[in-house]
């Protein structure tokens, strides 16, 4: 989703600000734009193209400046279109010289923002900025913000912004600079992530903003994180931080931290899209994720764990999309390894619902990312509400949700691209199978062996998922048959059901077939009225105790005319036959099955989107980083 980079530099900034661009480019984007003070005025560059496009237009215009501001957005208000696209300019009301350029790098402006998340008043305080006479050439809500600012700006930047977000209601962080302070800019943040980074040695004195620490990987690793309500001050060789209660701002320290982001340039290497490396790298993203595991225990989720472990009665998941899939396995593991009474909810539900708090829960947020907005809301609601023991599996140790609770697991699958997630998924499944153990450890429900036999388990899993991937030749196979189709059916039981309902999302938002899932028991209920022989139904069957249940629901399907496509465990005696294509799984893999099973779903749905010929890592409407609600 949306990402800001800004700066001031004694320097030119522009390579900066659109080097980090190009690493906020993984979050999802379908427009961008970069602003710079340049002799005495402010010009800027906007496109709906890549960032690469806008890097030639800037280079071609000599497009250059010491200060400046740049963006990727992601549409919420307002269509992808370069005059929606950020920075907005403002040049004051009754059109002196409003709005600059529609289009293209010349634009004139006092005023130019850039914006991530949603102003909810958006209508009101446009309705009163029109009345003072300004003018929208935009959609958007950011534009609001821009002709707040200017309207509230009497020669010092910083008071103007430190007003101008009192009025504001929803989320934002912004970044802005006005035309008569050349070297300042202010940056201000709430409910949507924005850091600070010190410039150091060559760049000492130089300022940057950006909304995660990628962004500057390779200019500064000295970051601060700024909390909620912050107003920041950068200027060439001072920062300051400021923060408001009851509309009075004072000046507050933050800590300086070393930050070693990941410089985000991962290479393709043999491979077509970023997805099918990434589904590939599974199995040294579960290595990964496992090296530092020698046993188990609560040292493994950070200091205080020991404590937290031992008061709690309940687990509360909370997590979105593919996040919540993970979660949703781990119930069925919680439940029967740790005996620990396990609920899972949608965060964006979750946050708005009213709920029966219990204090000795242990809420477990599920985020790759860490940057989830709904996620983020829902785990602060719970600690409102008087849960006080949270805990992350998280992919991004520098997140705001790592940040946010108290304890955490850091899933080690490397940076993630492909808006479909694939190994943070895998190695989320670890990280809550730890968790699963160390829980049923503490609550007496693991013995020695029983420890000893899930981390044999647990270490030979990447080696299983590597004979798994050897099935892609067959999978491709059914991916040409699935690829002219335009709905399919995915069927899964127990803990496998999750997975299936991650087949499908994967499916669904790669390659645009309407997929659903369902736990196959519930298919006489309804679904079956929608089997044909055009309807593809992907079955998932390990040889579990499932497996009598499960193959009586195939022969439902089968005696309807349609047409199976099975992932079966070696040992569980389903044949192909007429209408029922098996494809074969190693032995059943107890417990971790589960993150078996997802590999070839996966490679379902990325072929079957290659055959299709979609935009596999940036699928149409969709953000890799949801910071938005
Ligand atoms: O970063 P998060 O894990 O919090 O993201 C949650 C979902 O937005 C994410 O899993 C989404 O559903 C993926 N695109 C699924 O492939």
């Amino acid at each position: 989703m949306c990402g800001i980079v800004g700066a001031v530099s004694r320097h030119n900034i522009v390579p900066v600000l659109i080097e980090g661009l190009k690493r906020l480019e993984y979050r999802g984007y379908d427009s961008c734009g970069v602003a710079v003070h340049q002799r005495g005025g402010l010009r800027r560059a906007r496109s709906t193209e890549r960032v690469a496009e806008l890097e030639i237009n800037v280079a071609a215009d000599k497009v250059e400046g010491s200060t400046g501001i740049a963006h990727t957005r992601w549409a919420t208000h307002g269509a992808p279109a370069v005059h929606n696209a950020h920075p907005h300019f403002s040049s004051g009301p009754a059109g002196a010289d409003a709005g600059g350029a529609r289009d293209g790098v010349a634009a004139v402006g006092r005023v130019a923002l850039v914006h991530n998340g949603i102003i909810e008043n958006h209508d009101e305080l446009r309705d009163e900025l029109r009345r003072l006479g300004y003018r929208f050439d935009s959609q958007t809500d950011t534009e609001v913000i821009a002709h707040l600012v200017d309207h509230l700006y009497d020669g010092d930047l910083l008071s103007a912004v430190q007003r101008a977000v009192q009025r504001l209601r929803g989320a934002y962080a912004i970044a802005v600079f006005c035309r008569d302070e050349p070297q300042r800019v202010i940056g201000a943040r709430a409910g949507s992530p924005l850091i600070l980074g010190i410039g150091t040695g060559e760049r000492l004195g130089d300022h940057y903003l950006a909304s995660d620490a990628m962004a500057l990987a390779g200019v500064t690793d000295q970051i601060v994180y700024l909390e909620e309500g912050d107003v920041v001050d950068l200027q060439l060789g001072s920062v300051a931080i400021s923060a408001g209660v009851d509309g009075i701002f004072h000046a507050v320290q933050r800590h300086v931290r070393t930050v070693q982001a990941h410089s985000g340039a991962a290479e393709l290497g043999p491979y077509r899209h970023y997805m099918q490396k990434e589904i590939f790298e599974q199995p040294r993203a579960i290595a990964d994720t496992l090296d530092a595991v020698q046993g188990i225990s609560p040292a493994l989720f950070g200091e205080g764990a020991a404590q937290v472990f031992g008061q709690v009665d309940s687990v509360l998941i909370l997590a979105c999309g593919t996040s919540y899939y993970s979660g949703s396995v781990a119930k069925y593991w919680l439940e029967s390894i740790a005996k620990i009474p396990t609920s899972v909810e949608v965060a964006s539900e979750y946050r708005y619902r009213d709920s029966v708090p219990n204090p000795r829960t242990l809420v477990v947020t599920i985020t790759q990312s860490g940057e989830t907005a709904d996620t983020l809301a829902a785990v602060k609601h719970a600690s409102a509400l008087g849960m006080p023991h949270t805990l992350t599996v998280c992919n991004v140790a520098t997140s705001a949700m790592v940040r946010e609770c108290a304890l955490s697991y850091i899933t080690r699958a490397g940076i993630e691209i492909g808006v479909a997630s694939t190994k943070a998924f895998s190695t989320q499944l670890v990280g809550l199978f730890l968790l699963t153990l160390t829980l049923a450890k503490t609550r007496g429900y693991l013995s020695a062996e029983q420890e000893a036999e899930h981390l044999k388990a647990l270490r030979h899993l990447p080696v299983a998922v590597q004979s798994v991937l050897a099935l892609e030749p067959q999978v491709m196979a059914w991916a040409e048959q699935f690829a002219s189709k335009e709905n399919a059916l995915f069927l899964g039981r127990g803990l496998h059901y999750p997975i299936a309902l991650e087949g499908a999302l994967k499916l669904k938002e790669i390659s645009y077939i309407h997929a659903e899932a369902y736990p196959a028991g519930e298919l006489k209920h309804g679904p079956l009225a929608l089997v044909t022989a055009e309807m593809p139904v992907v079955t998932v069957a390990p040889n579990d105790a499932l497996l009598e249940k499960l193959k009586s629901n195939l022969q439902e399907v089968r005696a309807r005319g349609g047409e199976l496509f099975v992932f079966a465990d070696a040992d569980t005696r389903i044949e192909s036959a007429e209408s029922l294509h098996v494809i074969r799984m190693p032995e059943h893999y107890g417990a971790l099955s589960p993150i078996l099973h997802v590999v070839p779903l996966q490679l379902l749905a990325y072929h079957t989107a290659c055959a299709r010929g979609t935009d596999v890592d940036k699928p149409r409407n969709l953000a890799k980083s949801v910071t938005v609600e």
